[in-house]
């Protein structure tokens, strides 16, 4: 399976010599468009674990329509979502079958999400301890808070998600000079200075003309890209590209072709078959070409192949939306992202868009691009024309955070977090694989999926941690394929090499699939 990825530019070599060849099915180095090299593996499942799990959700899945037979004749107690007495002969507004699978598969893990924490969420974090008495249906809170979790879920890449420190004493001087909220859109009376300063600062680190902030991440990309395709033009996204962009993609009545995740085969072949056939029926060229990937994937940890799809995107004579939210800050020798990364020209991204939420601990988007771009985008997009601008502390968070990474705070504070996430990433992925885990994605990536396969690992897995005072992020079917089960770790800066070690040896619980 090597080079399943369709690069004409590949060899192996390092890390990847030591995992046998038929284990690997997605490595790829240094072909002549990289100037680094790109170990990226994704193991297949072992057969034997393939079945079990299939097994696994087998049986859960006839003690479900067990228990639905149970609840039907009201031998066991149901506490879904039903429809109201009175209206029982309309078209049922939730769907009873969809809902088998809350019912039945994930109430049973449901403690594993949605945990309230009550503390910044930093490299250690504290959460409220809460108990069912109901098989997870609902949830009491004890009142006890369990302290000084080892945080590996939040975004918090750089670790500027402190309560004190620089950031937190800007923002919070901010607060007092300006509130909390502006309480009108950029076009109206909401149009700060300090929206003024962050956009020109986000411009320079991007190495771009221009830049425009958004309150929110999600809302720039769904309300960006309708504002630059429509009807009669083509976009292209990533099979894996998030939620966020997909909306956008949906909203904007384009018409949308999905490629394999990462995979510049499947891109060339369809960017070659839309220049060579053009719209359906009319046969027309299409208006514009839009290419949608991220920077890095958050449920794979991969980094998107840029060198190539840049090379694509010049050879078809299409446009390049590159969504950084996880990549900005935490790649690239000086945290620019995946353009720094790979040692590109940022000018060959058409439009560079990322979120404040992750790398920065802040909230909000931002679009980079040239000023025409831009400028349009203030007049064009609904985010920038109808949504309240961002909230002062936040900017001013963002506007330090940037400056830190930048060194123009006047220490080397940023530039020394970008070096510690890079090493922490290849120290914890090195640790894992070591000790046998089948973990996924890119050397390089902060974010490190750790497969669990099976549906019982999920809970058990979570759950085990937390009793070990470690907070992870356990993901399985639909957010991922059935059988592809994980925990997410998301490494951060901040995270000390004794805090990884602990994760590390507590990861290895009958729980995990440790080979
Ligand atoms: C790739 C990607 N784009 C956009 C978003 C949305 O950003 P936000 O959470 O800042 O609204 C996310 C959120 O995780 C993301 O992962």
């Amino acid at each position: 399976w090597l080079n399943s990825a369709g690069s004409s530019f590949c060899s192996v070599v390092g890390d990847a010599e030591h995992i046998p060849d038929h284990r690997i099915n997605h490595i790829i180095h240094n072909g002549g468009l990289y100037k680094r090299p790109f170990n990226e593996a994704f193991e297949e499942t072992p057969m034997l674990v393939a079945v079990l799990t299939y097994v696994g959700y087998g049986v859960l899945t006839l003690f479900g329509y067990l228990r639905d037979f149970m609840r039907q004749w009201k031998i066991e107690k149901c506490q879904n979502a039903t429809e109201r007495e009175e209206q029982k002969d309309f078209v049922p507004l939730y769907q009873d079958f969809e809902n088998f699978y809350n019912r039945n598969l994930y109430m049973r893990i449901r403690d594993s999400w949605n945990r309230p924490i009550c503390s910044v969420p930093g490299a250690k974090v504290d959460m409220m301890e809460r108990v069912s008495h109901d098989y997870n249906w609902t949830f009491t809170y004890t009142g006890r808070v369990i302290k000084d979790i080892i945080n590996m879920g939040s975004y918090n890449y750089l670790g500027f998600a402190q309560k004190t420190g620089p950031c937190q004493e800007a923002a919070a001087k901010v607060l007092s000079q300006y509130g909390a909220g502006v309480c009108s859109t950029r076009q109206e009376m909401g149009n700060l200075d300090k929206h003024e300063e962050l956009e020109k600062l986000v411009a320079r680190f991007l190495g771009v003309e221009s830049a425009m902030a958004y309150g929110m991440g999600f809302a720039t990309n769904s309300m960006n890209i309708p504002a630059l395709v429509g009807k009669g033009c083509l976009i292209l996204s990533d099979e894996l590209n998030h939620a966020s962009l997909v909306l956008g993609a949906r909203l904007s009545g384009a018409t949308i072709r999905i490629f394999k995740h990462n995979n510049m085969q499947s891109l060339e072949k369809l960017l070659k078959d839309a220049i060579v056939h053009g719209q359906p029926r009319t046969r027309r060229p299409w208006k514009k070409i839009l290419i949608l990937v991220e920077g890095i994937y958050s449920m794979e940890g991969s980094i998107v192949r840029l060198p190539e799809v840049i090379a694509l995107k010049k050879k078809y004579k299409s446009y390049l939306y590159l969504d950084e939210a996880h990549s900005i800050g935490a790649l690239g020798p000086s945290g620019r992202g995946v353009v720094d990364y790979f040692g590109l020209n940022p000018e060959d991204v058409d439009v560079m868009m990322g979120t404040f939420t992750k790398s920065f601990g802040a909230a909000g988007g931002y679009i980079g691009g040239k000023k025409e771009l831009i400028d349009y985008l203030r007049t064009y997009s609904h985010s920038a024309a109808y949504a309240t601008s961002m909230s002062p502390p936040v900017v001013e968070q963002i506007i330090t955070s940037v400056k830190c990474i930048m060194g123009e705070d006047g220490t080397t504070i940023g530039r020394a977090r970008v070096q510690q996430l890079a090493e922490n990433t290849r120290y914890f992925r090195r640790r894992l694989k070591e000790m046998g885990f089948i973990i996924y994605g890119n050397e390089d990536s902060p974010v490190v999926p750790l497969m669990l396969y099976m549906p019982a690992k999920i809970g058990a897995f979570g759950r085990e941690m937390l009793k070990r005072n470690i907070g992870v992020v356990v993901v399985g079917f639909p957010a991922t394929p059935i059988i592809e089960s994980r925990a997410r770790f998301c490494l951060s800066a901040a995270h000390t090499k004794e805090m990884l070690d602990t994760v590390s040896l507590s990861s290895c619980l009958p729980s995990a699939h440790a080979c």
